[in-house]
């Protein structure tokens, strides 16, 4: 995500009720990820869309082409990977190009909509129409019935999740804590995934605090628990961790 995330500016929060694709209408706040519009999809200018949110969110495409390559590299034998919080579908897109079956989750319909849209562009019709399945469900609502789909959707290989930072200044202090993640703290979004796959991905901020996720994992996956921490650059730039949990990312040799 991120050209994504917030670095040092203040946003004013909006509601993600409009698409902001014309330097027309990129509020001042906005423009210096419309500069980076490329970096953010390759293929902006055949009608990428994007909310305000997802302006500082999404993930950028080097990033979301090594993480999907990654997890595929370490995992040949995954067929269906869900993207928690699929967002603008920076992630989606990628991933429809490694895995048979993709579903995508997010409690925004006019996210999902930009899913959808700028998979289009990367992706024909029919290959979605047989890889795609869109969510539209409020993760960590146990209550929410929409996501019972879940259940019934075969077995899932890897839960991945780019989870929303809180906010635009997860910079602003120098460690952060592995509770402001939303919707869930660290430990409790683990469970929640744990529930449908033990190979779990996600995306963090760049000063997680490390000792947190070594605790969050030891509660979550037991005692002698490993997971597998990589700083992903674009560029000479940091953009956040990625965090592996399970055998087939742990157990996994670079030789
Ligand atoms: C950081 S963005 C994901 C960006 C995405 N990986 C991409 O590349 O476009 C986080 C997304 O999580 C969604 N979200 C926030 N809370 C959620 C929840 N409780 N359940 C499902 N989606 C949620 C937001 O609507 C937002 O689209």
């Amino acid at each position: 995500m991120q050209e994504s995330h917030i670095e040092d500016t203040e946003l004013e929060a909006e509601p993600n009720t409009e698409i902001l694709n014309r330097a027309e209408v990129i509020p001042p706040e906005l423009k210096k990820y419309w500069k980076s519009r490329y970096k953010l999809f390759n293929r902006f200018d055949d009608g990428i869309q994007l909310t305000y949110e997802l302006w500082f969110s999404v993930t950028p495409e080097a990033l979301a082409i090594y993480t999907a390559k990654f997890i595929k590299h370490c995992y040949p034998e995954a067929h269906t990977i869900v993207d928690l919080f699929c967002g603008g579908g920076g992630n989606t897109i990628q991933f429809l190009k490694q895995f048979d079956k993709v579903i995508g989750i997010d409690n925004q319909q006019m996210h999902l909509d930009c899913t959808l849209n700028n998979a289009l562009i990367y992706a024909d019709s029919q290959v979605l129409t047989e890889k795609l399945v869109l969510l539209n469900g409020n993760w960590g609502d146990d209550e929410d019935e929409r996501l019972n789909v879940l259940n019934e959707s075969g077995k899932i290989d890897i839960m991945f999740g780019s989870p929303p930072w809180g906010g635009p200044d997860y910079t602003s202090s120098e460690v952060y804590d592995v509770d402001w993640l939303a919707p869930l703290p660290l430990a409790d979004l683990l469970r929640s995934m744990k529930k449908y796959s033990k190979n779990i991905v996600l995306f963090l901020p760049r000063n997680t605090n490390l000792k947190q996720i070594e605790k969050a994992t030891s509660k979550v996956f037991g005692k002698d628990s490993q997971v597998r921490i990589t700083r992903s650059y674009v560029g000479a730039s940091l953009k956040g961790l990625l965090c592996f949990w399970g055998d087939e990312f742990c157990n996994y040799s670079r030789k």
